[in-house]
């Protein structure tokens, strides 16, 4: 019987122990997961709302909706996994990169300069609890370049739009293959 009872015992902390553990892959993995679903739901309804009202569809969508999905996927994953979009050169306050964010980001910009591979994930030791995953966002389509591109070439109708909604004039000035921003999944135990 006494054997049983520390049978048992041994086996239930093992359980526990795996339980807990959160490895770097499994972390990887999880950040993979949300990221590829959040760019490839935003991928989706950009295209659709150019199908139904071209620029103006699409200005609509990323200034009114965009945000949702991100909210709506951030809840999906959980309360020990966020996601949001950051910028050096944000629009939104929501995507303003954090202090520890901010070399990231350039190190994205660094690689992109340098004709270097992009990495698809950085993985960053936040403490000894929490991580976060990078993803960098690139200019990867002509339709960036409408919102993003030079400001001189950005269509009147939707700049006045982000300058009243956004009280700022970023956002401006990305060529095509540049680095935008980054996708930051932080996971936790
Ligand atoms: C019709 C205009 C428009 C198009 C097209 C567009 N964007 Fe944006 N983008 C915006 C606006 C407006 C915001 C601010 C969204 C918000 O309030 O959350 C934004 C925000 C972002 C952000 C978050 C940082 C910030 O400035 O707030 C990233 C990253 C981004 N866009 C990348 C892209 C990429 C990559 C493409 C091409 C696939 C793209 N955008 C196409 C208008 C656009």
């Amino acid at each position: 019987m006494k054997k049983i009872l520390v049978l048992s015992l041994i086996l239930l902390s093992f359980l526990f122990a795996n339980a807990e553990e959160l490895t770097l892959e499994k972390v990887k993995e999880v950040a993979s997961k949300a990221t590829s679903e959040l760019n490839s739901k935003l991928k989706k309804e950009l295209k659709k709302a150019k199908r139904d009202d071209k620029i103006k569809g699409m200005a609509s969508f990323c200034i009114d909706d965009s945000k949702k999905i991100i909210d709506k996927i951030d809840k999906k994953y959980g309360s020990k996994v966020s996601i949001k979009r950051v910028s050096l050169n944000n629009r939104s306050e929501k995507s303003k990169a954090l202090e520890n964010e901010i070399n990231i980001l350039k190190a994205f910009d660094l690689i992109q300069k340098s004709d270097a591979y992009q990495p698809k994930q950085i993985v960053q030791i936040v403490d000894e609890n929490t991580y976060k995953v990078y993803s960098p966002i690139e200019m990867r389509s002509r339709d960036c370049k409408k919102c993003h591109g030079l400001e001189k070439k950005v269509d009147k109708d939707s700049k006045k739009k982000f300058s009243d909604v956004y009280k700022n004039n970023n956002g401006y000035g990305h060529k095509s293959g540049e680095i935008r921003g980054a996708v930051v999944v932080t996971i936790s135990k």
